[in-house]
């Protein structure tokens, strides 16, 4: 690692020759008065807090998921913690949300130890334990963000306490559909919701700017025509508002994870933008330069297995350096961004919705025959697989009882053009969505991504009655295993 770091700094200087080499050291020089900060920090973390010039540094962190097959969300999360430490900011400022059930899960071959790269070190030493299990809620993320101790339930009571000058970062990694984003509890995050709390966290004058970094299946479609400029909120995403995002460092792919796990470590996402602000000088890196970086990794040369990294809101913003949000890690001092780096990696990735079908697919593949856990991984595959089946099925069926077999199609697959929310009725959607959930099973993590037909029975008109009707026509029944549990999904 230190041989590689030298010899991209050397390459640095190739590159960009002496005389810009020598300008960063000025600048070092120059910034002395924080730096000095480090040398009081006999642990190497300086103080991100430098209150005068950029005010304090907040963040959120926060997986959706639960579930081993899941593993990556919660891993993701973990090593940005690690990351924002690393950066010089303190515990107290990052508030932490997973529901904590991979570290000593019985499936992780390395006991209380996470990992978010095949070769990469335990992210999960350390983090802190503010929102875990059933405390991992819309309700207490919203809270977090608002700085509203009294609307928590449960939870360490950690809120994003922020003043005028302050500098929040929030980062969310999970699965997600159309205007909807996964929670390892129930209720889903809806995105108007979301975006109302964004705008009352503005209107509180509680911070100078915002960024917000997402990894979920649809992604855009949370900031698409609904997140307004002048709020000093700056957005990007995993994907666009109608694709997949992509889970990497997936068993059978390249690079895989270490044989002995059966479950992708990362999303494609989140670790080209945490494998680049790992190694860089943050102070010398804009948001933008991290985009254009993100955008073509995950990319993946637009090859199939590869999203659209889209950004939304104040793109001004995007100009500031990366240290005002995730501070800088005083050993990457001497490496500033270049343009293109060791992270272009040759990578193919999975589908975020086939994850666990993966993970069912290897723990099957692996078990000896004959044992319980393989007929244990057999029985979770078919159930995932029926549930699939099931949800597709009956959302196709709604839709041609209600707009007949010729054009229920064309209802249902409608993109309305960028730019333009998915729905304009939020309420008619929710309404539409526990209609259907209650008559044919929870939509769950693969289901979300018929949000957008559900969203276009709203456009069309399509009223709760229409669709009690039609579902209870659909879903005569709806299949026992743990993906249709009304206890998952939307349905209060
Ligand atoms: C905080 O949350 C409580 C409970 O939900 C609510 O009554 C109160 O108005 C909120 N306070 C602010 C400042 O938004
Ligand atoms: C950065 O480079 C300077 C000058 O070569 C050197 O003194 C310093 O120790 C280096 N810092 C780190 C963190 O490697």
């Amino acid at each position: 690692m230190t041989r590689l770091a030298a010899g991209v700094i050397l390459l640095l200087f190739a590159l960009c020759g002496i005389s810009a080499g020598r300008r960063d050291l000025v600048e070092d020089v120059i910034r002395l008065p924080s730096e000095m900060a480090s040398f009081f920090h006999p642990d190497g973390v300086h103080d991100a807090k430098d209150e005068d010039s950029t005010g304090t540094k907040w963040a959120i962190l926060l997986a959706g998921s639960s579930g081993y097959w899941n593993y990556r969300h919660q891993a993701d999360i973990c090593h940005a913690y690690q990351l924002l430490r690393k950066g010089g900011l303190r515990e107290e400022n990052i508030v932490v949300f997973m529901y904590d059930d991979i570290a000593y899960n019985e499936e992780n071959p390395r006991p209380g130890v996470i990992i978010n790269n095949p070769h990469g070190e335990d992210v999960y030493k350390g983090v802190p334990k503010d929102y875990t299990g059933e405390d991992v809620t819309v309700n207490n993320f919203f809270a977090a963000i608002l700085g509203n101790k009294t609307a928590l339930t449960g939870g360490s009571g950690k809120v994003v306490d922020s003043g005028p000058n302050d500098h929040i970062f929030i980062y969310y990694s999970d699965h997600g559909g159309p205007g909807v984003l996964g929670m390892p509890t129930n209720p889903y995050l809806y995105a108007d919701d979301l975006i109302d709390v964004l705008k009352k966290k503005h209107a509180s004058g509680s911070y100078k700017s915002l960024v917000f970094y997402l990894e979920a299946c649809e992604s855009g479609s949370i900031f698409e025509g609904l997140l307004p400029e002048g709020l000093n909120i700056y957005a990007t995403t995993a994907s666009n508002a109608v694709e997949s995002s992509w889970g990497t460092y997936c068993p059978g792919e390249y690079p895989s994870p270490p044989p002995e796990y059966d479950t992708c470590l990362g999303d494609l996402y989140s670790v080209a933008w945490m494998e680049d602000s790992d190694m860089h000088n943050l102070r010398t890196e804009t948001l933008h330069q991290q985009y254009q970086l993100v955008k073509r990794r995950t990319a993946s040369d637009n090859s199939v297995y590869g999203s659209h990294v889209m950004q939304y809101g104040d793109i001004g913003l995007s100009k500031n350096d990366l240290f005002r949000y995730m501070g800088t890690n005083p050993a990457n001092d001497n490496y500033t961004f270049v343009e293109e780096n060791t992270l272009r990696l040759p990578s193919k990735a999975v589908n975020q919705r086939d994850a666990d079908l993966i993970h069912f697919w290897q723990k099957y593949r692996k078990a000896p025959d004959g044992s319980a856990r393989k007929i244990e991984a057999q029985k979770q595959f078919v159930e995932a697989m029926s549930h699939r089946m099931h949800i597709d099925h009956s959302i196709k069926l709604v839709g041609k009882l209600l707009f007949g077999i010729e054009k229920a199609s064309e209802v249902l697959d409608t993109v309305r053009p960028a730019g333009q929310p998915l729905v304009d009725d939020w309420a008619c959607l929710r309404t539409l969505v526990r209609t259907f959930e209650r008559r044919c099973g929870s939509l769950s993590q693969y289901g979300m991504k018929h949000m957008r037909s559900i969203a276009n029975l709203c456009n069309a008109g399509i009223g709760e009655e229409q669709m009690a009707e039609a579902s209870g026509q659909a879903c005569l029944s709806f299949p026992s295993g743990p993906w249709s549990s009304l206890d998952k999904g939307f349905a209060a």
